[in-house]
């Protein structure tokens, strides 16, 4: 925690916005389980870095980590967020209100498993960012339906994937954990991907991200 504040301070992270959206979320009773502010500026870089113009989330709590996405966007961008628990969905609309981007952010309410498949049987247009930090317990589920929601350089973040060491201790049988070692046996068996899996520590305590890559279409298979 002492190194996150030293390096929010180096490279002046503090953010009058995204201070009044986790004052807004501790006032309205949320948990604060967000993704830290650097975790929010990582995820923002990668999305800008990826020129995603459509970003799909799963999980959007008080809208902290949407936020940080729906920053990377160009005017004409578009970010869809899936949560269920309508008490969260009031205060995360009133921060995006906070945050000037309600017109670049949906809120669809309802269980994003349901929400997903409809969302395929629609044909909706391919993401380019996908942030996977819902109910970690489905992420096996998740997964194919992102993929169906992806397109070659589609880049897909699972939060949460670590759990203090957790994910690599035998004899723990979490349904969480669970959860993301089905997701971790299905990544290992797809191919068309490249996968990396980075552990971070700081002020949310010892975690990681886990991030998969659609490949790029090479000619021969369009051939
Ligand atoms: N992405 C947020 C944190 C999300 S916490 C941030 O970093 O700022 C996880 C959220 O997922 C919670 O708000 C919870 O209500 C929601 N959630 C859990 N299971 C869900 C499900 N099956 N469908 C939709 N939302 C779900
Ligand atoms: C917790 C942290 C998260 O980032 C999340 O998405 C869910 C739960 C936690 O610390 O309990
Ligand atoms: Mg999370």
């Amino acid at each position: 925690t002492a190194v996150d504040q030293y390096y929010s301070e180096l490279i002046n992270l503090s953010d009058p916005i995204l201070e009044e959206v986790l004052a807004l979320s501790h006032a309205t009773g949320l948990p604060e389980i967000q993704v830290s502010p650097h975790q929010g500026r990582f995820l923002e870089i990668l999305a800008k870095t990826s020129r995603a113009t459509r970003i799909l989330e799963l999980g959007t709590l008080g809208a902290y980590s949407t936020i940080c996405l729906a920053r990377a966007l160009p005017a004409s961008g578009k970010l869809i967020t899936i949560e269920f628990d309508p008490h969260h969905i009031q205060t995360a609309q009133q921060n995006i209100e906070t945050a000037g981007l309600a017109n670049k952010i949906e809120i669809l309410e309802g269980e994003a498993l349901p929400i997903l498949k409809q969302m395929i049987n629609d044909n909706t247009t391919p993401f380019d960012f996908i942030f996977v930090d819902a109910d970690k317990h489905n992420y096996h589920h998740y997964f194919p339906c992102c993929l169906s929601l992806s397109k070659p350089g589609t880049l897909i973040i699972f939060d949460n994937v670590v759990r203090q060491g957790d994910i690599a201790a035998p004899e723990n049988n979490d349904p969480n954990v669970i959860g993301v070692r089905k997701l971790n046996e299905l990544i290992s068996i797809t191919p068309g991907i490249s996968t990396s899996m980075l552990q971070t520590v700081g002020c949310k305590g010892y975690d990681g991200f886990l991030m998969v890559r659609v490949d790029d279409t090479v000619s021969s298979d369009v051939a």
